[in-house]
């Protein structure tokens, strides 16, 4: 089972960003957390805060892995490019947000991933990441 976490923009800046909404643990802490947890998982970790790297990376994963977890961040909002990506490829994306952006301003309550994506898990902060991949592994 090979599965890989794509981030987007300023989740590199996990720990020390808005910590009141994000959490203080960075995302390098955590992703060696998931691969403890998930030892029989070929687990892999890509962050850009490049549009295109992005979705490049979703062209590249998404005929040979067996899951996509993708936090597109402020992109979820505004790129049609990336949610072109994610109806483009056969692998299934779960779309994972670390907040309840549905609590959060109206701008953030339009996702352009959502619509081709096979689930959406928000709001459990860095556990959202957990449980995307426990619903690969059903
Ligand atoms: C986010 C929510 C987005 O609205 C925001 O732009 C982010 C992070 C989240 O994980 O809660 O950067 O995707």
């Amino acid at each position: 089972m090979k599965i890989i976490i794509i981030n987007g923009p300023n989740l590199n800046l996990l720990g020390k960003r808005e910590p009141e909404v994000y959490g203080s643990e960075t995302f390098e802490d955590y992703f060696s957390k998931l691969q403890f947890k998930f030892k029989d998982v070929e687990l892999e970790y890509f962050q850009s805060n490049i549009e295109g790297e992005l979705i490049s990376k979703i062209q590249e994963t998404g005929f040979s892995y067996d899951g996509i977890v993708l936090n597109a961040a402020a992109y979820t909002h505004t790129s049609v490019g990336i949610g072109d990506a994610v109806k483009a490829v056969e692998t299934p994306v779960i779309e994972v947000h670390i907040s309840n952006t549905h609590q959060r301003e109206e701008f953030r309550h339009l996702s352009y991933i959502s619509p081709a994506a096979s689930g959406v898990i928000l709001g459990f902060g860095l556990k959202s990441y957990d449980l995307a991949i426990e619903s690969f592994l059903f």
